[in-house]
C-alpha cells in the first residue's frame, strides 16, 4: 500500500509530479495556451462583477491560500484577503453578493472551514471550494468546486494536497484573468507553459535527496530554528515551518525576513539554524541583507535559491540548495519540495512516527 516507500508521507511527496499533471489535465485547452474550467457555474458576468475575494482555510491549506492570494492579486488585480477559518467569523468580515469566497480544504471536512463557509454563504457570498474529496461536506455545500486530483492523502502532514492546491489556484487565477482581460493571451500562454514544466522539475529534485537528508540530520539535533523569506518565499517559509514542527517536533518560526530586526533578531545566537528562502529575484537583494544580519550573529544558515545565486550567497551562508528555475509566481510549487523532504528526514532522524505525529488527526472535525 505504501508502494515500496517506508512511509505514506514519502510516497505522497513522490506522487506530486502526478498530482500536478492530474490537476492540470482537462483544464488547459488543446492549444496548450489557455485555461478552461468547465466545472465552474460562476458565469463570465459574475466573474466580471467580483469586487473582493476572501480565501478561508486552516493549516497547510491556509498556506496554499497565501500563495493563491498573490496569484490572484498579481494576475487579476482583485483585492484578496486570506483568513484562518477559525478566526474568520470574529472579525465581522465584509461580504456582499460581489464577494467571492474561496474555501480550501484537502479533506473537505474541517469543522472550522465548514463553519466559516456557512457564515459566508449566509451573508450572500458565492462560495467556491478547492478540495481533494469530491463527496465531502464542503464540496456538497459550496456553490462551485474545483477538485484537486492529488489522490488520497494518508499521512497527517499534507504534501501533495498542498501543491495541488497551488496548481488549482494558478489555474483559477489564470482563468479569472482571461475572463476579466487582465493579462494578454501571450502572458497567459507563458505561465501555462511554465506550469506544464513543473512536474519534471519536481522529479529532478526528488531524484537527488541526499543534500537535504544530510542537512535534516544536522538540524534534528537542534530544538529551535527559523525560516525566513520575503513575499512568496515567506508564504513557503510558513508552510515549511508548520511541516517541520508537525512531524519533527523541532520548534521553528517562520519570519518575514524584513521583520527580524523588529524583535526576533534578539533570538539569533551562535549556531542557531536559519533556513533562508531566497528565490524571489525581485526582493533578493533585500533578503540578502537580512541573511547578513543573521550571519553577523553567528547563525548557521542554509539558503534555498537558484543556481546562479549560489556563489554570491555562499559569502554569507553556510550552505545553499539550488532549486530549478520557473516563473517567480510558480516558484512555491518547487521551493516547498526540499522543505517537505527536510521535515520528513528530520522526523525520521528523531525516530518519530512520521505518518502519525502525536496529538494530531488527519481531519479535524471539531471547532
Ligand atoms: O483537510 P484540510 O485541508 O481542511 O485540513 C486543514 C489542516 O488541518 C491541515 O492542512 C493541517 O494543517 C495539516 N496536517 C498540515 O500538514
Amino acid at each position: 500500500e505504501k508502494g515500496g516507500f517506508e512511509h505514506f508521507m514519502l510516497k505522497e511527496i513522490h506522487e506530486q509530479p502526478k498530482a500536478y499533471r492530474d490537476t492540470m489535465r482537462g483544464r488547459i485547452d488543446e492549444s496548450g495556451k489557455k485555461v478552461v474550467l468547465p466545472e465552474l457555474k460562476l458565469t463570465a458576468d459574475q466573474i466580471k462583477n467580483i469586487r473582493n475575494i476572501q480565501i478561508i482555510a486552516c493549516g497547510t491549506a491556509y498556506h496554499a491560500g497565501l500563495v493563491g492570494r498573490s496569484a490572484i492579486e498579481s494576475l487579476v488585480r482583485i483585492p484578496v484577503e486570506t483568513d484562518v477559518a477559525s478566526e474568520y467569523r470574529y472579525r465581522s468580515p465584509i461580504v456582499t453578493p460581489e464577494t467571492l469566497v474561496i474555501v480550501v480544504s484537502q479533506s473537505g471536512e474541517t469543522a472550522d472551514t465548514l463553519a466559516a463557509m456557512r457564515e459566508a454563504k449566509a451573508n450572500g457570498a458565492h462560495v467556491l471550494a478547492i478540495t481533494n474529496v469530491v463527496g465531502s461536506s464542503i464540496a456538497r455545500d459550496a456553490d462551485d468546486v474545483i477538485v484537486t486530483l492529488a489522490g488520497p492523502e494518508i499521512a497527517v502532514a499534507s504534501t501533495k494536497a498542498y501543491t495541488s492546491q497551488l496548481i488549482a489556484f494558478y489555474l483559477l487565477a489564470l482563468y479569472l484573468a482571461e475572463v476579466r482581460g487582465t493579462q494578454t493571451p501571450e502572458a497567459v500562454a507563458q505561465i501555462v507553459a511554465a506550469m506544464q514544466a513543473l512536474p519534471e522539475q519536481v522529479e529532478s529534485m526528488l531524484a537527488k535527496p541526499d543534500a537535504i537528508k544530510a542537512y535534516a540530520e544536522h538540524i534534528s539535533k537542534h530544538e529551535h530554528l527559523f525560516f525566513i523569506g520575503r513575499g512568496l518565499d515567506y508564504a513557503v517559509a510558513q508552510e515549511g515551518s508548520l511541516k517541520l514542527k508537525e512531524i519533527s517536533y523541532i520548534h521553528s518560526e517562520a519570519y518575514a525576513a524584513g521583520e527580524l530586526k523588529h524583535g526576533t533578531l534578539a533570538l539569533i545566537e551562535e549556531g542557531i539554524p536559519v533556513i533562508a528562502l531566497a528565490t524571489q529575484e525581485a526582493v533578493l537583494e533585500k533578503t540578502v541583507s537580512n541573511i547578513k544580519e543573521v550571519n553577523a550573529r553567528g547563525a548557521d544558515i542554509m539558503a534555498i535559491t537558484h543556481e546562479e545565486n549560489v556563489a554570491g550567497l555562499l559569502k554569507s551562508v553556510d550552505q545553499a540548495f539550488a532549486i530549478p528555475k520557473t516563473l517567480p509566481l510558480l516558484t512555491p510549487a518547487l521551493s516547498v519540495v526540499p522543505l517537505q523532504l527536510l521535515s520528513y528526514y528530520a522526523s525520521l532522524a528523531r525516530g518519530n512516527d512520521v505518518d502519525k505525529p502525536r496529538n494530531l488527526a488527519k481531519s479535524v472535525t471539531v471547532e
